[in-house]
């Protein structure tokens, strides 16, 4: 095993034994950050494109960008398992799916994160076939977010929490270390759970649901005040720490007698 397969071992064994956290890091400051606060997995999420790039969703973010991304957060990052996401048209086909997983390997992450269940088992496995640990994403899937029209929470209806479940035993069995559960009703969040035998990272399916939790760096700091989503409580307002700062520089810029 290598070490990158050994973090995500060790992510699988902490089902039923320790509650997992996953904070999003785009860059190598958070990066180095998050892990010395002891943080277990740094996403480099597609959500880069909302929050670091300006984009209205993820559709508009390139495998350039993730290895970018995934490359700079890496390099400040010691322990934490690295978790890089493909973007949306970087696993089309199982080859293409191999092929992309490759590369934001060898830009630094240690594992990867695709969206979908059923459709997608076949490139989640041949992914670990090939020595890279992956993570599964199920529930509301941002990538699909223009051919649903919205984002949507998922499992209100009977048919969808028979779908999901067939898509947590169809990733699971492909062989992921682990699952974010987005957007997911509660009830259908917790019985997921109790189905999986890795662990459940959720996000926006309700409280003490899941095995793990999931947020993004911007929203808990209070980084990016134009979109908080109502389900996450902000611990910090960094936004207004750097206005008033930078408000204090330009102060002291037009007020400081020149020499
Ligand atoms: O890109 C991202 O930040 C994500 C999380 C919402 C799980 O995929």
């Amino acid at each position: 095993m290598n070490k990158s397969q050994q973090k995500a071992h060790d992510i699988a064994l902490a089902k039923g034994n320790k509650h997992v956290t996953l904070v999003t890091g785009y860059d190598y400051p958070t990066g180095r950050l998050l892990d010395e606060l002891g943080i277990d997995i740094i996403l480099v999420g597609d959500s880069v494109g909302m929050v670091m790039l300006g984009f209205p969703d993820t559709t508009h973010v390139t495998m350039d960008h993730m290895i970018h991304h995934v490359s700079a957060t890496a390099r400040g990052v010691k322990r934490a398992l690295v978790l890089g996401d493909l973007p949306i048209h970087s696993y089309d086909t199982v080859e293409q799916a191999v092929e992309s997983a490759r590369q934001l390997f060898e830009a630094g992450a240690d594992a990867v994160k695709l969206e979908g269940g059923v459709s997608q088992a076949d490139k989640i496995r041949a992914i670990v076939e090939a020595g890279i640990p992956v993570i599964g994403h199920l529930g509301l899937l941002p990538q699909s977010v223009l051919e649903e029209g919205g984002y949507k929470i998922k499992g209100k209806t009977e048919a969808e929490a028979i779908s999901l479940e067939a898509d947590l035993k169809a990733v699971e069995l492909a062989g992921v270390s682990a699952i974010v559960l987005e957007g997911v009703t509660p009830k259908v969040a917790e019985k997921l759970t109790s189905l999986s035998t890795v662990p459940t990272l959720g996000i926006g399916s309700g409280k003490h649901t899941c095995d793990g939790d999931v947020v993004v760096i911007h929203d808990v700091v209070g980084a990016f005040p134009w979109f908080v989503p109502g389900f996450v409580k902000p611990k910090a307002n960094v936004a207004e720490v750097m206005s008033q700062a930078v408000r204090s520089w330009v102060e002291d810029v037009y007020t400081e007698p020149k020499k």
